[in-house]
C-alpha cells in the first residue's frame, strides 16, 4: 500500500510515517520543502495553488495534516494563514485527487475539536452542533473543502482532534519545563474540560481508519476520557512528583494571549469518541493518569 502524507515533517506527521513505514508500507511526503533525507516526496505550493497532479497518481490512501501551527498570537495576518493554509490547502489537494485516473480510496484528513467551541460541562459527540467563534467556522470551512473528493466516489474521514500528548512536541512539551519547576497550576478556573489523546493512539487511530471501510465522515480522535484542566494538573504534577499549586490567573492568559488564549485555554470541549468505539478502536491510552505516567518516563 502508498500513503501520500501532508504534513509529514509535523509533530503527528512525523510519527505517522514512522509507524507506518514500521508496518511496511510505502509513504509519499506531501511538503512545501524537499526532504534533506531525500525521502519520495510531492512538492506544492498551497498558497499558489500549485500540486503536480501526475505525481499522486498510484497513491492508495491519503492523510492530510498540513496547516499552518494555531499557537501565537492570532493577528489577522496569522488568522488568515491558519484558515487558507487549511481550507485553500484542502480544497486543492481534494480537487487534485478527484481529478486522478486513479483516485485514493481513502482521504483522512485532520480536523479540531475545536468545532464544538466552549461548552461548558456538554458532553459533544460527532452528532452535536458546531460552536461558535473562529476554531468553529474554521473548522466548519475545512471540513466542507473535501467535498470535490467526496463526489468523486473517495471515502472522506474528518479526524476532530483534541490536544496531542506528546513530550516531543505540542502542548505537554511545552508543559514539561514549568512544571518540573514545580510552577505548574491550574489555568483560570479549572474547570474547562481538555479532549486531549496520545501521539501512539493517534497514528494508531489513522491506521485503524485507513483499513476500515466502513468508516467515513467525522471521527472525533480524543480519548474516552476527557479531564478539567484542574484535574490535567493534578495529574501531571503527580507524573512528574512536583507540586503543582500556582494557578495561572484567566486575565493573565487574555492579557498574554489575547483571542488565541481564550479559545485555546480557557474554553471548555468535553468530546466522547463514539465512532471510535463503535469501530472496534482500542485505545493504547485510555486514562490520563496512566499515559502521562507513561509518557512523562525518561523525559
Ligand atoms: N497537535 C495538536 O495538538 C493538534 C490538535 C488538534 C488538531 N491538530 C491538527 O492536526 C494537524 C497536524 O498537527 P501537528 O501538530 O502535527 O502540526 P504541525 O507540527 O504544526 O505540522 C503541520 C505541518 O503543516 C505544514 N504547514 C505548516 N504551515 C503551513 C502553511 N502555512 N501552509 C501549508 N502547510 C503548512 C508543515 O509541513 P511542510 O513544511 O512540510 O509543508 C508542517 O509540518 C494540523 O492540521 C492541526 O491543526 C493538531
Amino acid at each position: 500500500m502508498k500513503v501520500l502524507v501532508g504534513g509529514a515533517t509535523g509533530l503527528v506527521g512525523g510519527a505517522l510515517v514512522n509507524y507506518l513505514t514500521a508496518s511496511r508500507i510505502e509513504i509519499l511526503r506531501l511538503s512545501r520543502s524537499s526532504s534533506p533525507a531525500g525521502e519520495p516526496t510531492v512538492r506544492w505550493d498551497p498558497a499558489a495553488g500549485r500540486l503536480p497532479a501526475a505525481e499522486l497518481e498510484g497513491v492508495d490512501a491519503v492523510v492530510h495534516l498540513a496547516g499552518e501551527t494555531i499557537t501565537g498570537r492570532w493577528t489577522e495576518a496569522k488568522k488568515s494563514r491558519i484558515r487558507s493554509s487549511r481550507i485553500d490547502g484542502t480544497r486543492l489537494l481534494s480537487q487534485t485527487l478527484a481529478g486522478l485516473q486513479r483516485p485514493p480510496k481513502v482521504l483522512i484528513c485532520a480536523s479540531a475539536v475545536g468545532f464544538y467551541g466552549d461548552r461548558g460541562e456538554e458532553t459533544c459527540t460527532e452528532q452535536s452542533a458546531p460552536g461558535q467563534g473562529f476554531l468553529t467556522d474554521v473548522v466548519t470551512e475545512w471540513e466542507a473543502a473535501t467535498t470535490a473528493a467526496k463526489e468523486a466516489g473517495i471515502r472522506v474521514v474528518h479526524l476532530r482532534i483534541g490536544v496531542v500528548l506528546s513530550p516531543s512536541g505540542g502542548a505537554l512539551a511545552k508543559m514539561l519545563l514549568p512544571f518540573r519547576l514545580g510552577l505548574g497550576g491550574r489555568i483560570g478556573s479549572g474547570r474547562q474540560y481538555m479532549s486531549w489523546v496520545t501521539l501512539d493512539d493517534l497514528v494508531r487511530m489513522i491506521d485503524h481508519l485507513i483499513t476500515h471501510d466502513e468508516v467515513c465522515g467525522v471521527v472525533n480522535a480524543v480519548a474516552p476520557q476527557a479531564v478539567t484542566n484542574a484535574a490535567f494538573t493534578r495529574s501531571l504534577g503527580r507524573a512528574l512528583r512536583r507540586p503543582a499549586v500556582l494557578p495561572v490567573p484567566a486575565f493573565l492568559i487574555r492579557l498574554l494571549f489575547g483571542e488565541m488564549g481564550r479559545s485555546l485555554l480557557l474554553s471548555s470541549t468535553r468530546v466522547e469518541p463514539v465512532v471510535l468505539g463503535t469501530s472496534g478502536y482500542e485505545f493504547v491510552h485510555p486514562t490520563l493518569d496512566e499515559a502521562l505516567v507513561e509518557l512523562v518516563r525518561g523525559n
